[in-house]
């Protein structure tokens, strides 16, 4: 028997995660949704369909009225409306309607621009994730964001739309190379840091298990997060006030990934944004200084940087103005008050986030000294 979860919505419930370590259970969960009755369109990216379109798709065949399989090539880079309108032209040509269904096989990028496909798609069609990423399984895949990057400005387009269901197959974590694995850890670790201090402890005392990809301790894990991330999501699904809690290191992070032109992970960028936000709560006097540099310094085991070079910490500074946590010209800016409770704060001043960004740069200059 599966693990499940439910997430609620406006207080009803509104889709269930499943947890499983392989894809055994699809075609059974699947049936609920009438899909003997349905076409379905699997949305994946060109590593997640040499990976697992195969095994999904054969799946899939014997439980729907129809199966086909769209792919795109992997990557941010192709987290664009351009991506979605071959989506739309494919579904068009495939004469899918309303009632058929969508499945997003694949990390953040592929749900987040299938579910913005589903949401838009004949103004709404239902969608079904199956993240196989770490990012997508502790984060992306729930809450009902979705959408694409515009003009280098990271999910600048979007809409909140609820996946049917999310299937959450733990072991597609194995696929993953470290560098992959860690930066979704990223988001794992957000979620302790932000709302779970024994959680974050748990992590830390579980690091070789962690790395070691042990099934148990992943499933533990990523269930775990889950549950933070349901909570955060429940109580505030369009974020209106404390979801903006999950966007602890979004606000630097997002800046860094736009100035490294997404070469760097999301993960990786968040970490350093943590690292800056944390330096910040330290110097409010939030947080000890003590407290600061064992905040910082759990990234490294996790194999997350806490320092970037070849960056202008007034070029990082002006990219935050542009990130859409703007609201009436004030960044809402994540701060701690310890590890396991954050806040949002308004007050954060450009000073301060210089200051920060200098902790964790070396600028271009520095470099050559
Ligand atoms: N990934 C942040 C959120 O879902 O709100």
């Amino acid at each position: 028997m599966a693990n499940r979860m439910t997430i609620n919505y406006e207080k009803k419930p509104c889709y269930d995660i499943v947890f499983v370590g392989d894809f055994g259970l699809l075609a059974e969960e699947l049936a609920d949704f009438g899909v003997s009755e349905r076409k379905v369109a699997v949305i994946c990216d060109s590593n997640t369909k040499r990976l697992f379109g195969e095994e999904v798709t054969k799946i899939l065949e014997t439980c729907c009225k129809k199966v086909i399989v769209h792919a795109f090539p992997a990557g941010e880079a192709n987290k664009t409306l351009d991506t979605v309108k071959e989506i739309y032209r494919r579904l068009i040509e495939e004469k899918f309607d309303r009632k058929d269904l969508l499945v997003a096989l694949g990390g953040g990028v592929v749900g987040d621009v299938t579910g913005y496909a589903a949401a838009t798609y004949l103004r709404g069609i239902d969608f079904i994730q199956i993240p196989t990423t770490l990012i997508a399984q502790s984060d992306s895949s729930i809450g009902g964001k979705t959408g694409v990057d515009f003009d280098g400005f990271k999910n600048m387009v979007g809409a909140f739309y609820m996946p049917k269901l999310v299937y959450m197959n733990v072991g597609a974590l194995k696929s993953l190379d470290d560098r992959q694995f860690y930066a979704g850890f990223a988001e794992v670790m957000k979620h302790g840091l932000i709302k779970d201090a024994i959680f974050y402890e748990w992590l830390l005392d579980h690091m070789y298990e962690i790395h070691d990809r042990d099934m148990e301790v992943l499933l533990e894990m990523v269930m775990r997060s889950c549950g933070i991330k349901k909570l955060v999501v429940e109580k505030d699904p369009k974020e209106q006030g404390d979801r903006a809690l999950l966007n602890f290191g979004h606000t630097i992070g997002h800046a860094i990934e736009k100035a490294k032109h997404f070469e760097m992970l999301h993960g990786e960028c968040i970490s350093l944004g943590m690292v800056a936000a944390a330096y910040i709560s330290w110097k409010r006097e939030n947080i000890s200084m003590e407290e600061y540099y064992e905040v910082r310094d759990m990234f490294v085991p996790f194999q997350l940087p806490i320092s970037v070079d070849g960056i202008e910490p007034e070029e990082i500074l002006a990219l935050t103005k542009s990130d859409k946590k703007m609201e009436a010209g004030q960044i809402k800016f994540v701060l701690l008050k310890k590890a396991g409770k954050a806040y949002v704060d308004r007050t954060v001043t450009d000073a301060e986030i210089l200051e920060a960004v200098k902790e964790i740069c070396f600028s271009d200059e520095d470099m050559r000294e």
